[in-house]
């Protein structure tokens, strides 16, 4: 198949990239660089340097003739989103209406979108939470996510463009960007390493769903399939406390210095952890690799890759 991989400069486009070219497929990245990097991008992949609000991009979607489009270019930042909404909704929701204009008039069969489990819902009222959970989002970001959701579902109920939304909890490991503002085992694991003071925010009780880079992965390769269709939460169901996760890391780090904490930001929720049983009533994806042992891994890759 010919897939473009949008936001594949990225952490978790440029995991997939790899992961579809070892499976025999063709490749395409499209991606501004603005948080991505060229180095990410796999050998085998072709690239295209362009924002996904670029006049050209039907252009590039003429030439290519694409099957299937991943859409992972976004803004990343939930603090962004509150101070600029309409940031965020330039590229999140603007720029991901100019991919799907696209891939409708070029005939593409499917659209994969990385959607955030962790922001649709809002705060949750059950845990952890379904597909079926109320959407309630309480940042801009969250509000983004879930509007491209219903354009995917229009363009399916009005051009049949098929399509698969994963909604992913925290997704961590190899790639990840350490100096972004999203990404809390990455920054931690760079601060620590450095030796830098590590802020934790409120009083460390807010909780997240971990999952690791490989089972997301798997969860799109499985997505080509053209009859998984519909909407997933792609995670663990372990809730993990802030705290936790911190005293995890310092302890893999040795890192010695006392926790700081930082009043709690508009935007952020309190408690995210989200079922996978639709998911794997589907196709038996399960998380495969549990937080120690995913925390282990991402430590060895960020020293073996000495970005601290
Ligand atoms: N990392 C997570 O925990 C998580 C959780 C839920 C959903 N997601 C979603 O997954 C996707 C990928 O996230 P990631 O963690 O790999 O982030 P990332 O920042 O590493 O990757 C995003 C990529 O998109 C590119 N990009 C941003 N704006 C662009 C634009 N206007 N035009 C072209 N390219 C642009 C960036 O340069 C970057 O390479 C995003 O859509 C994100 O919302 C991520």
């Amino acid at each position: 198949m010919k897939i473009c991989i949008t936001g594949g400069a990225g952490f978790i486009g440029s995991n997939i990239a790899e992961r579809f070219l070892s499976e025999g497929h063709d490749v395409v990245v499209i991606d501004n660089l603005s948080l991505g990097f060229t180095e990410n991008i796999p050998n085998g992949a072709k690239f295209y340097q362009t924002d996904i609000n670029d006049d050209n991009l039907l252009q590039i979607f003429e030439e290519e003739n694409f099957d299937v489009v991943c859409h992972y270019a976004a803004q990343m930042s939930v603090r962004h989103s509150v101070s600029i909404p309409s940031d965020d909704a330039r590229t999140n929701i603007i720029g991901s209406l100019n991919v799907f204009e696209s891939a409708r008039k070029t005939g593409v069969k499917k659209i994969i979108f990385a959607s955030s489990a962790g922001t649709v819902y809002g705060e949750q009222t059950e845990f952890p939470c379904s597909e079926e959970h109320q959407n309630s989002p309480v940042s801009p970001y969250g509000v983004s996510k879930y509007s491209v959701e219903k354009y995917l579902e229009y363009y399916k109920n009005v051009f049949n463009i098929n399509y698969t939304v994963l909604r992913y909890t925290n997704v961590y490991g190899r790639k990840q960007n350490p100096f972004g503002e999203a990404g809390v085992i990455a920054i931690f694991f760079l601060k620590m390493l450095r030796n830098e003071e590590t802020y934790i925010t409120g009083d460390g009780s807010i909780t997240r769903d971990y999952v690791y880079i490989d089972d997301v992965v798997e969860a799109n390769v499985l997505a080509l399939n053209p009859e998984m269709t519909g909407v997933f939460n792609v995670s663990t169901a372990i809730e993990t406390p802030l705290l936790d996760i911190f005293d995890k890391l310092a302890k893999l780090t040795n890192y010695q210095r006392p926790k700081q904490f930082v009043p709690f930001k508009i935007g952020e929720q309190m408690r995210s952890v989200c079922s996978y049983n639709k998911i794997h009533n589907l196709t038996g994806w399960t998380p495969k690799i549990q937080l120690d042992e995913g925390l282990n891994l991402t430590l060895e890759y960020y020293l073996k890759k000495a970005q601290v």
